[in-house]
C-alpha cells in the first residue's frame, strides 16, 4: 500500500465542568472520519484532549475548594470516561497541563518573541471570563458578551501581543488560494468578509491577572493566554519542538480539523497566522460544524440545558446515540435535539429499516435452510438492480466522506441500500417462494442476496457505529475478518453461502414513544432537582449542632427489596428497625441488584418527611456514598448491633 496518512483533530475540551451531548458531536464526528480512513488503509492519527488553563478554571477550582490541578484531573477523568462511553478511538489524548506541552509552548513563545512576532505593550479591553475573550465596545451585544450574553469586565494590564497584522495579506491569500480551507461555505464567507478583509488586529497573548497557565519563562509575571497554549496542542501532541518529532514529520499537516462554530475565528485566523510565523504548513481543511441546540438555544453546560449522554446511551445503546448525532447532527448548520425526534429516528431507521431487514431475512434463512446461508443460483433483473445498488454503496460512502466529511450523506447512502433491500423483500416475496418446492432455487438466490446486502451494510456501518456491525457479523456467522473489510464490498458476491447464521435477539427494540418521552422528561426533571439541591447545599455550608441533632439516624436490616417498574434507578426496600418495619424507596438500582440488598445492615434517616416516588411512598432514606448513581456504596456497619440503634 502506498503511504497514505490521515491526521484528524477535535478541539481540546475545556476542563471546567461536565460535558453534555452537544460536546459529543465534535468527537463522534471526528471519530467517524478516523474509522473510515483506517478502514481505507490510511495511516491515521486521531487527536483529542483537554484545555486546562485559564482564569475560568482557576476560579471554578477555587469555588470547588480544590487546587487547579486537582480540579482539572478530576474533570479530565470525566472527559475520558465519556469518550470511553462514546467509543472514541483517539490515538492520543493531549492535556495542556502535560509538562512536555508546556515546555514547547514556552519555546514557541520565545521563538515568536525573538523573531519580533510578539511584542510587549498594554491592553485595555472588555473581557468575558467564561469565554476567555476580549471584545471591543462595538462587538458587544447590548453591552454584554456577544458569544454568551453575560457581563464583561473592563480590564487593563501589561500584555504581550502577537503581530497578527503582519500576516494579514498571507491569510487573505490562504483563503483565496484554498477555497476549501474552511467549510462550510457560509462560515467561510462570514469569516472572510467580517473578520479578515477589513484587517486583523494584533492579538493579546498573555495575562498577568491570573496564575493558572503556562508562564512566559523570560517574564514570569505573564502567563501565556489561552489561545497560544491551546491552539499549539495540535502540533505539540505530535512532538513538534521536541527531540523526537517523528510523528510531527509524518502526520502534519492535518487533513481535517473538526471544530464547533464558536471557535472558528481562532482556528482560521490566529492559528494559521501562528503557523505562518513559525514557518509551519497550513492545515488542509478546517471543518466548522454547527451547534446542537435545545429549544432554540445552544446546548451548553453554562446555560445548563445540556442533555446527559449517559442517560441516552444507557437506555438506548451507543449506536442509537452515535447514529442520531451523525445523521441529524449539526454538520453545517445548527440542528436541534428533541427527545421526540431522537426516539422517532431510532424507531424509523434502526428498528424498522435496519432491524427488520436483518430479523426478517434471518428468520427466513432459519425456516427454509436451517439457518445456513444458501448459494445463489441465477440472478434476474430485479436482483441485478439490487446488486448494482450494493456495488455503488462503498464509493458512495467514500465520496461523501472525501467531499467535506459528509457523514450525513454517507449514512444516507447506507440506509438507502437498507431500504432498497426491504423493498426487494416486498417485491420478491420470499415467504411465498418458500411455500412452493419448485421455487426453491429462486428462494436460495433471493435469500443469499439479502444476506450479502446485510453484510455489505454492516461492513460500511463500521465507520459510524461501533456496536451493531459486530453483532450483525455474528448473526450472519461471519468469523473471517476478510469478510468485514472495505475491500470485501467492492463487488457484490462474497462467499458467504454455507455460513451458519444465528438469529439471536433484535438489534433494536421498538420504542413506545410516549413511555420513553415520560422517562426522558422525568430524568431531566430529576437532574434539575439535583442541581437545585447542589446549589442549596453550596449556599448553606455550615449547620448548627442543634440542626444536626434533629436528624435521626438508625441502623436497620433489609428484609425485602424489589425494583420499581418504569424506573432504572429506584428500588423499593422494606427495612426492619426492630420497633417497626417500613418502606423506603432508594435510587440504588444502577449499582445494586435488588436481591443483593436483602440481609444487609444499612443506616437509615428515620425522621425524613414521607415522599412519593414513582407512586410509592418512601419513609426515610438510606445512606450511601458515591459520585454518581452508577457507582455507589451503601453505608453499613462493621459490627452487628441490635437494629434500631441510634447513630450518633
Ligand atoms: O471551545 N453543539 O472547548 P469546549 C455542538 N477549549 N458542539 C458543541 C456544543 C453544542 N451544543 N457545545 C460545545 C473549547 N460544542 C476550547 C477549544 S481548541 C484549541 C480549544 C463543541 O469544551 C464546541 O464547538 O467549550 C467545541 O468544538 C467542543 O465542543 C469543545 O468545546
Ligand atoms: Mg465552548
Amino acid at each position: 500500500m502506498e503511504n497514505k496518512k490521515f491526521y484528524v483533530t477535535t478541539p481540546i475540551y475545556y476542563a471546567s465542568g461536565n460535558l453534555h451531548l452537544g460536546h459529543c458531536y465534535s468527537t463522534v464526528y471526528a471519530d467517524s472520519l478516523a474509522r473510515v480512513k483506517r478502514m481505507q488503509g490510511y495511516d491515521t492519527f486521531f487527536l483529542t484532549g483537554s484545555d486546562e488553563h485559564g482564569q475560568k478554571i482557576e476560579r471554578n477550582a477555587a469555588k470547588a475548594g480544590k487546587t487547579p490541578k486537582e480540579f482539572v484531573d478530576n474533570i479530565v477523568n470525566g472527559i475520558k470516561d465519556l469518550w470511553k462511553l462514546m467509543d472514541i478511538s483517539y490515538d492520543k489524548f493531549i492535556r495542556t497541563t502535560d509538562s512536555d506541552h508546556k515546555l514547547v509552548v514556552q519555546k514557541i513563545f520565545k521563538t515568536l518573541f525573538d523573531n519580533g512576532d510578539i511584542y510587549k505593550s498594554s491592553y485595555e479591553g472588555l473581557y468575558c471570563v467564561p469565554c476567555e475573550s476580549f471584545f471591543t465596545e462595538a462587538q458587544l451585544k447590548e453591552g454584554k458578551c456577544p458569544d454568551c450574553g453575560r457581563d464583561v469586565e473592563l480590564t487593563k494590564e501589561e500584555s504581550y501581543f502577537f503581530k497578527a497584522s503582519k500576516y494579514q495579506k498571507q491569510l487573505e491569500k490562504l483563503f483565496i488560494d484554498n477555497p476549501n480551507f474552511l467549510v462550510p461555505e457560509s462560515r467561510k464567507n462570514e469569516m472572510f468578509n467580517s473578520f479578515i478583509k477589513g484587517g486583523v488586529e494584533d492579538v493579546c497573548v498573555t495575562r498577568t491577572s491570573f496564575k493558572w497557565g503556562v508562564p512566559v519563562d523570560f517574564d514570569p509575571a505573564h502567563v501565556v493566554y489561552v489561545w497560544i497554549d491551546a491552539l499549539s496542542n495540535y502540533i505539540t501532541a505530535l512532538g513538534y519542538g521536541k527531540s523526537d518529532d517523528t510523528l510531527f514529520k509524518k502526520f502534519w499537516p492535518t487533513e481535517v480539523q473538526i471544530i464547533g462554530r464558536e471557535i472558528t475565528r481562532f482556528h482560521v485566523i490566529i492559528w494559521p497566522m501562528l503557523l505562518m510565523a513559525l514557518g509551519i504548513p497550513m492545515p488542509k481543511q478546517v471543518h466548522s460544524h454547527g451547534w446542537l441546540t435545545e429549544k432554540g438555544a445552544k446546548m451548553g453546560k453554562s446555560t445548563g440545558n445540556g442533555f446527559n449522554p449517559y442517560i441516552l446511551v444507557n437506555r438506548y445503546g451507543l449506536d442509537a446515540v452515535r447514529y442520531y448525532l451523525l445523521k441529524e447532527g449539526p454538520m453545517l448548520e445548527d440542528a436541534s435535539y428533541t427527545s421526540e425526534r431522537f426516539l422517532n429516528t431510532i424507531n424509523a431507521d434502526l428498528t424498522n429499516d435496519l432491524g427488520n431487514l436483518v430479523s426478517r431475512t434471518l428468520a427466513m434463512v432459519q425456516k427454509s435452510f436451517d439457518g445456513v446461508i444458501p448459494a445463489p443460483v441465477k440472478q434476474e433483473d430485479i436482483d441485478n438492480e439490487l446488486i448494482g445498488f450494493a456495488n455503488n454503496a462503498l464509493s458512495g460512502v467514500l465520496n461523501a466522506i472525501s467531499d467535506n466529511s459528509n457523514t450525513q450523506k454517507a449514512l444516507e447512502v447506507i440506509f438507502d441500500l437498507v431500504r432498497k433491500a426491504n423493498k426487494y423483500i416486498d417485491e420478491t416475496t420470499p415467504w411465498s417462494l418458500a411455500k412452493d418446492e419448485s421455487k426453491k432455487e429462486r428462494l436460495q438466490t433471493v435469500l443469499y442476496n439479502l444476506c450479502e446486502v446485510i453484510r455489505i451494510v454492516s461492513v460500511l456501518l463500521q465507520g459510524f457505529l461501533t456496536v451493531s456491525p459486530a453483532i450483525i457479523f455474528k448473526k450472519l456467522g461471519i468469523t473471517d475478518a476478510a469478510l468485514t473489510t472495505f475491500d470485501s464490498v467492492k463487488t457484490f458476491g462474497a462467499k458467504i453461502s454455507g455460513l451458519k447464521t444465528n438469529k439471536g435477539n433484535n438489534l433494536f427494540n421498538r420504542l413506545i414513544i410516549e413511555d420513553e418521552m415520560a422517562f426522558l422528561n422525568s430524568e431531566i426533571e430529576q437532574k434539575k432537582e439535583k442541581e437545585e439541591i447542589k446549589v442549596e447545599e453550596k449556599e448553606q455550608k455550615h449547620i448548627s449542632y442543634e440542626d444536626f441533632t434533629k436528624v435521626e439516624l438508625k441502623n436497620a436490616k433489609v428484609l425485602e427489596a424489589e425494583r420499581i417498574e418504569g424506573s432504572d434507578k429506584l428500588i423499593k426496600i422494606l427495612v426492619d428497625l426492630g420497633y417497626e418495619q417500613r418502606t423506603i424507596v432508594s435510587g440504588l438500582a444502577k449499582t445494586y441488584t435488588a436481591e443483593s440488598l436483602i440481609g444487609k445492615t444499612v443506616i437509615v434517616v428515620t425522621n425524613l418527611a414521607p415522599r412519593k416516588m414513582k407512586g410509592v411512598e418512601s419513609n426515610g432514606m438510606l445512606l450511601a456514598v458515591g459520585e454518581d448513581d452508577n457507582n455507589l456504596s451503601l453505608v453499613t456497619l462493621d459490627k452487628d448491633f441490635k437494629v434500631g440503634s441510634e447513630v450518633s
